[in-house]
């Protein structure tokens, strides 16, 4: 995996929960320097920074159980989404610092259950950020025509269906006890250096379908 991740390297700043119900910026607390109109772009960057970043440590920590229990194919994909997760946070990191904020967070301790369980957990994470919290992000962005707010949580989003995909998959074999299928064994996942998106297949496409990148840039984990 690549060093330069600029997560909780400098102090830490509280970040607001990300509250579903919240359409204005009054009563967000905001860096002095960033122009109104950007105040809530911002803070949702900053959970979903957060939410990238907690992803990346619970799927590391979930690669080395799953590896523990055996099921090599699982810690192959937790390693490779951990780094689209990663991806995701340095994207995310990139626009907050465009509008004038910064990136920091905190990581929380990861509880670490047996393979199934951790694989649901990421598996609930993945459709949370699907179903409610990108789609609510997105919207907020495009109201205020922040471009470059907009294409990152979108790629994000776009590149957690595909880890929901997978999941989903691993969870049913796992379930089924098929340890002979790739669950069991290490397995190549390729993911796009530039949004994340995952796949199993080595060459799916010529170019990324989330963001155009050549194929022949995906990096693969196992
Ligand atoms: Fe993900
Ligand atoms: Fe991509």
């Amino acid at each position: 995996m690549t060093g330069a991740f600029p997560v909780c390297t400098h102090d830490h700043i509280a970040i607001p929960a990300y509250d579903p119900t919240m359409k204005s910026v009054s009563g967000r607390k905001t860096l002095p320097t960033i122009p109104a109109e950007n105040a809530t772009t911002i803070s949702n960057l900053l959970a979903a920074f957060e939410g990238e970043s907690n992803a990346n440590a619970k799927y590391i920590a979930f690669a080395v159980k799953a590896d523990a229990d055996g099921w090599h194919g699982a810690a192959s994909l937790f390693r490779a989404a951990a780094q689209a997760e990663q991806i995701h946070a340095a994207n995310h990191a990139r626009v907050i610092r465009q509008l004038g904020g910064e990136a920091s967070c905190e990581i929380e301790p990861v509880d670490v259950k047996t393979t199934l369980e951790n694989l649901k957990t990421a598996l609930a994470g993945e459709q949370f950020e699907i179903d409610s919290m990108y789609p609510d992000f997105i919207k907020e962005a495009n109201e205020h025509e922040n471009t470059a707010a907009i294409r990152t949580f979108r790629w994000a989003m776009e590149a957690e269906k595909t880890h929901a995909r997978l999941y989903t998959q691993a969870i049913a074999l796992v379930e089924a006890g098929k340890e002979d299928a790739w669950v069991g064994t290490p397995s190549d996942f390729y993911v796009c250096a530039a949004c994340g998106y995952t796949s199993e297949s080595p060459e799916e496409h010529e170019r990324c379908p989330v963001c155009n990148l050549s194929w022949d840039k995906f990096e693969v984990f196992r």
